[in-house]
């Protein structure tokens, strides 16, 4: 097949530092925030803390180097990029479908993340409206639940998401998503900081470290093995391309992908133990809020939390924008990798692919709005649309992405050529990463893999 595609179209970050807080945008988002805390409540504390860190490192970031080194080298969107180095290395064309499927994921994540980043807008307001002084757990489960069940709203807060995410990838890779990464990220860390503060000095800081650091591993069951792999890649936003599709961007001066990476994966790392730092705190000061609380800890315990507190309205507003910036930055590179290769392969603006997009991201997302109230009845294996689109990409599409990945660069491409772009690091690690990724990931995935789906066809 022939190609018309225009390399290097899309254009490139000012410097490395773009690259890494645009990556680390990406990375840092609901998934830190609102998903971490709460699965680590689910899941008993500090021995599932410590498998996710061992997951973070063992597949996570080798992984993630694996994804920047197949964009820079190529690049190219993550579809042309897979087509293009599965042509330099000689083998099937077929590899493409790595692309294809990320696309597919990142359509369907970012329809139901707006939705839930919606939640956080919503949020927000009610924070900066007071109307959390003095919340009782049944009133603030009231207000929850009244928002799931209300239609316009859920449907106005998506569409304000999407409107703002689009907008910035419109703007393209210099413009729009470099200076929504470089102002975004700071924000983020700063914002993070005064919370955990707050908390420290409001919250029971003593139970928190405890809950989270106290590797009782009698806690521990192979499915939350399997959660806490799954959430590593979610997490790093591995396995879709986004990664792939931002190294692509890379300046051209010499970089060490390895380093660079490492602090990515550092930075996402810290965030999610800091947002662990900044709620755990807050909720065990509270007797009347559970850590195993599930989804709704976030949005249901907080505001009950806040509400006896000091101050609490205002920390809440701000906690709630924290979200809604996370989760911005983490949106914008989930349709990243689907308009970039329109771009290259068919010539259209940006803002012209980001409109049609976003029509099609906006009516996906209407499912997920629907499954909270009118859909909440229409199940598939046991789960609403929510729930399986969760699953579907969380625990199916991205680890096999993964998977794939760790294959091609493995044991598809020429060593040679992955020499040329990672071997700039000790000879030892170099060995160490190139080993986790010909053996350790694949089979610790498959694994992993194979105990999802018969936990699933099984419940
Ligand atoms: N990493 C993001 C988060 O933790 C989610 C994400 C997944 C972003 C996949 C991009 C791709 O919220």
């Amino acid at each position: 097949m022939k190609l018309s595609i225009q390399q290097g179209v899309n254009g490139r970050w000012r410097s490395r530092w773009t690259f890494i807080f645009a990556a680390a945008g990406s990375a840092v988002g609901l998934g830190n925030i609102w998903k971490f805390p709460y699965i680590v409540g689910e899941n008993g504390g500090g021995a599932f803390v410590l498998v996710y860190l061992a997951c973070i490192m063992a597949i996570g970031i080798p992984i993630m180097m694996a994804e920047v080194m197949l964009g820079r080298r190529a690049r190219l969107s993550p579809i042309n990029a897979m087509l293009h180095l599965s042509r330099e290395s000689k083998v099937s064309h077929w590899w493409s479908g790595v692309g294809w499927s990320g696309v597919l994921a990142g359509i369907l994540i970012l329809s139901f993340y707006s939705v839930v980043a919606g939640w956080a807008f919503h949020y927000l307001m009610l924070a900066m409206s007071g109307d959390f002084y003095q919340i009782e757990a049944q009133s603030s489960g009231a207000l929850f639940s009244g928002l799931l069940s209300n239609i316009p709203a859920l449907i106005s807060w998506h569409t304000l998401f999407l409107l703002i995410t689009l907008g910035i990838v419109a703007g393209g890779v210099v413009k729009g998503l470099g200076t929504a990464a470089r102002y975004m990220m700071p924000v983020l860390l700063l914002l993070l900081m005064v919370l955990v503060i707050y908390s420290a000095a409001v919250g029971d800081f003593a139970s928190a470290l405890s809950f989270l650091f106290n590797f009782n591993t009698q806690a521990l069951q192979w499915n939350s093995v399997s959660v806490a792999l799954g959430h590593a890649f979610f997490t790093l936003s591995l396995g879709m391309g986004a990664i792939m599709a931002y190294g692509a961007y890379l300046p051209d001066t010499k970089i060490s992908i390895g380093r660079t990476v490492l602090v990515i994966g550092i930075l996402d790392t810290f965030v999610a133990i800091m947002a662990g730092l900044v709620i755990f705190p807050i909720v065990f000061a509270n007797a009347s809020v559970e850590p195993s609380a599930g989804p709704g800890l976030l949005f249901v315990s907080l505001p009950i939390a806040f509400g006896g507190m000091t101050a609490g309205s205002f920390f809440a507003a701000l906690f709630f924008f924290l979200v809604v910036i996370a989760a911005l930055s983490s949106g914008i590179s989930m349709i990243e990798p689907t308009v970039s290769w329109l771009v290259e392969t068919k010539g259209i603006s940006r803002l012209k692919i980001t409109a049609l997009l976003g029509v099609a991201v906006w009516l996906v997302g209407l499912g997920t709005v629907f499954s909270f109230n009118v859909w909440s009845d229409v199940t598939l294996f046991g789960s609403t649309f929510f729930d399986a689109l969760d699953f579907l990409t969380a625990n199916i599409m991205l680890p096999l992405g993964g998977l794939f990945i760790a294959i091609f660069v493995g044991w598809v491409m020429k060593p040679s050529f992955v020499a040329e772009e990672i071997g700039d690091i000790r000879r030892g690690l170099y060995r160490c990463w190139y080993f986790i990724l010909r053996y350790v990931s694949p089979v610790l995935l498959g694994l992993v893999f194979c105990i999802t789906l018969f936990n699933k066809l099984s419940s």
